[in-house]
């Protein structure tokens, strides 16, 4: 006889819903977004179907939709002219750079909405590292440290709720901190990319930006998929230099990893569904090779159950939509 049988809990929706685990909402998703110079502009990214470059005017509007649908947050990626971009990746502490004033008039017309801005060289570099190169090409960290400390003090002056710095040098959360702490931004959180990996699938964000690596590749200061124990190694130390919140990226391709810190410690924990992630499940759905909405929803689930207390998604609005019907 058997005595235990599952299927009794999942035998109607009812019942299904009380012995839920875990349940996603609009809250826990943050909108990642890509800004560009000018006005009424709206450039699609061919690799990110349904995502677009835009102007501050129709990225308010973009916002203010997320906000109706109850999206807390937002990430920023300006999308710097090539003009404006050089080795040093100058243009990223300049107080009137475009994501400084897109800063700005978030917060002007959208208080509550949290903004969070990436601190990381690459948008801004001619070759595209995420830090200053020397002449052998090496990216330098202690260099690097002090412009991505320049870059923070300028966003915090914008306004920025928290910065997230995704540049994977050695140290510099500390370093953020404490300039941050000595020049009265107390209140501004540090949202550490702490084990983001040395991936193939940012590739469409290196479209969207138009970062894509001169020479070389991350090896040196993103991590190697192969590795998990490290990940527990980048966590204590950025815990331990301030960090408020820690990210593991990309997101589904690294659920253990997410489990892992989850066990580890009592801060929040974000995942990022990458652009790749998100260029997978676009692309198969408009072949007709799976059912989008739902494999979305399952994959940013996934990511939820192993442990993320919130996720970076481009599908964010879309997702949020399905959630309130
Ligand atoms: C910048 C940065 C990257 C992403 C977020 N911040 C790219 C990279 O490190 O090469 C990737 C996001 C995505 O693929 O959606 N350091």
């Amino acid at each position: 006889m058997l005595i235990c049988r599952p299927r009794r809990n999942r035998k109607s929706s009812a019942i299904r819903a009380l012995v839920q685990e875990t349940r996603l909402h609009p809250s826990d998703l943050i909108y990642p977004l890509f800004v560009i110079d000018g006005a009424g502009q709206r450039e699609p990214i061919a690799s990110m179907p349904g995502i677009y470059r835009l102007s501050l005017d129709l990225l308010l509007k973009e916002i203010g939709k997320a906000a109706l649908l109850s999206i807390p947050a937002v990430a920023l990626f300006p999308v710097i002219p090539k003009e404006k971009k050089d080795e040093e990746g100058s243009e990223a502490w300049n107080p009137k750079g475009i994501l400084q004033q897109t800063i700005r008039a978030i917060k002007r017309e959208f208080p509550e909405i949290c903004v969070i801005a990436d601190v990381a060289l690459d948008p801004y570099t001619s070759h595209g590292h995420d830090g200053v190169v020397d002449e052998r090409g090496e990216v330098m960290n202690d260099e690097t440290i002090e412009t991505l400390v320049r870059m923070a003090l300028v966003q915090a002056e914008a306004g920025v709720d928290m910065v997230a710095p995704s540049d994977m040098m050695d140290g510099r959360v500390r370093a953020i901190r404490e300039s941050l702490d000595d020049e009265g931004f107390h209140h501004v959180n540090i949202h550490a990319y702490t084990a983001k990996y040395a991936s193939a699938f940012y590739g469409p964000f290196r479209d969207a930006l138009s970062s894509k690596l001169k020479f070389g590749d991350k090896k040196t200061y993103q991590m190697n998929p192969a590795n998990q124990r490290e990940a527990l190694l980048e966590a204590a130390l950025d815990i331990e230099e301030g960090a408020d919140i820690i990210m593991v990226k990309p997101a589904l391709p690294y659920l253990d990893v997410i489990a892992k810190l989850r066990e580890a410690t009592p801060l929040p924990i974000s995942a990022y569904q990458v652009s790749g992630e998100y260029a997978m499940l676009k692309a198969a759905e408009q072949n007709g090779w799976i059912d989008g909405p739902m494999a979305l929803l399952e994959s940013v689930m996934s990511i939820k159950r192993a442990g993320a207390d919130m996720i970076f998604t481009y599908a964010a609005p879309q997702i949020a939509e399905w959630l309130q019907r």
